[in-house]
């Protein structure tokens, strides 16, 4: 039972935030009359003692450390002696654990930021450097109009910038102060939470001590935004596997991403982004588990709280992996141009034949009819859609002339596409120029919360 009960072996990740939190615990303490200046003295740098063996990695645990705060705690005593035994007055375990524990994930969440940040200025320097480089789009995986690769590059920027901007949001309501909120009834003894929040630096207290010690909803948000940055990273992976095999050659992944076959020596796998897709499962995994564990929970803290710290744990490592890796995949894949360029065919400009009969007057509908004849002719004649003559194009609608050779351009297709949001050069530029104004804004958002001291 003892090692069924125990969390040491994962939570003691929070020894820092654990050692930050008694720190300020025994400020507000001395503020309130309950410790002496100097047995707050002794407290603080007994903690610090702590930290220190943590620190150099000799903090030695005993069998009987059953958490962080316990074995914290114990060792503290055994620094500074009985004053140690005054630390805990008012306060529980319970506003305790989600003290650390949001501490913990604001720090984290700063650094994945960051590495998120990182990923999209890495999509948006390739998007830059490679704006002139054409290929087919897809729909329903069938060739759909000729795109910029730079505009694919950007689709999926754009998703993970929502990713970066949902993260901040997260991370406000991670960033709000529990402690105070002793096991359930709050604190009895003149505690001033608010000089909690400031020497905590929280942007704010929780209202209510039986929600406080019970509510996860920001370890939720935090494995559901995990999950949908997932689902973009997995989405994008999926792409690029598929671009990058002998039918598609439009994309080939360096060595340092991919791997070869024990059996077959002419394999190149995509390892990375395999694992990457795959790993999408497990967030979710954990996101579907932690709500599971919360539903039906009677009112205040129960012990199934407890496993909410694993999934964050595991999460997070995987997000810090995974990102970083996308990185590494992004910014040494190589791209084939040529082979780009020869995937793209002359039946994917019909569209832009049906707008060549719009800007001479057609009505859509109409023009869309006429394109679908000629589309149809062309068929017939076993040759391709560019291949018919201009005799042949009067016979659908004699507003075709002599100007309709400019369709067949793929340069001139997607120079078409000016409006905000589409594939012409001028919207790809404006597209870069709004996801880097993004990122700076980000980066000045975002606030720092350094490592406790
Ligand atoms: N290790 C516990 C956890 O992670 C700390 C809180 C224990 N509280 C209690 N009332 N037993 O949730």
């Amino acid at each position: 039972m003892e090692k069924f009960n125990s969390s040491i072996t994962y939570d003691r990740h929070l020894w820092e935030a654990d050692v930050q939190g008694s720190k300020a615990y025994s400020r507000g303490l001395e503020k309130a009359g309950l410790l002496t200046k100097a047995e707050m003295d002794q407290i603080l740098h007994g903690l610090d003692k702590v930290a220190e063996e943590w620190a150099q990695g000799t903090f030695k645990l005993n069998p009987n450390d059953e958490d962080i705060h316990t074995a914290n705690e114990r060792r503290l005593k055994e620094l500074i002696g009985e004053t140690a035994g005054k630390l805990h007055t008012g306060r529980s375990r319970n506003d305790q654990v989600v003290t650390d524990l949001r501490l913990w994930m604001r720090q984290n969440c700063s650094m994945l930021s960051a590495l998120l940040c990182e990923l999209i200025r890495t999509m948006v320097d390739r998007a830059e450097a490679e704006r002139d480089v054409l290929f087919p789009g897809y729909t329903h995986l069938q060739r759909a109009q000729p795109i910029r690769w730079s505009h694919w590059i950007l689709s999926h920027a754009v998703a993970l910038t929502r990713d970066s901007e949902r993260l901040l949001e997260v991370q406000k309501r991670i960033n709000v102060l529990p402690l105070g909120s002793g096991a359930i009834a709050g604190n009895p003894l003149g505690v001033d939470r608010e000089l909690l929040r400031a020497e905590l630096d929280f942007g704010a207290i929780t209202l209510n001590s039986m929600d406080a010690t019970s509510e996860r909803d920001f370890v939720a948000e935090f494995l559901f935004w995990a999950s949908l940055c997932m689902t973009h990273l997995s989405r994008m992976a999926e792409d690029l596997i598929l671009y990058g095999t002998k039918e598609f050659s439009f994309v080939q992944l360096s060595d340092a991403y991919s791997t070869g076959s024990s059996l077959m020596p002419q394999k190149k796998n995509p390892d990375s982004l395999e694992l990457i897709r795959s790993k999408a499962g497990r967030v979710f995994g954990r996101c579907a588990g932690l709500l599971m564990t919360l539903k039906g929970l009677p009112s205040t803290y129960n012990k199934d709280l407890q496993e909410d710290k694993e999934a964050v744990f595991e999460v997070s490592d995987t997000m810090s992996a995974v990102l970083q890796v996308a990185t590494g995949v992004i910014s040494t894949l190589q791209i084939h141009r040529e082979n780009m360029g020869r995937a793209l065919s002359p039946d994917m400009l019909a569209t832009d034949l049906a707008y060549y009969l719009v800007r001479k007057g057609m009505p859509f509908r109409q023009a869309h009819e006429a394109s679908g004849k000629a589309v149809f002719m062309a068929e017939t004649k076993g040759v391709a859609l560019n291949q018919l003559s201009l005799q042949e194009l009067q016979t659908i609608s004699p507003l075709f002339s002599g100007d309709v050779s400019h369709v067949w351009d793929y340069g001139h297709s997607v120079e078409q596409y000016q409006a905000l949001g589409g594939t012409a050069r001028s919207s790809v530029d404006w597209q870069i120029g709004q996801l880097r104004a993004l990122l700076r804004a980000q980066q000045a958002e975002s606030p720092p919360h350094p490592s406790p001291k």
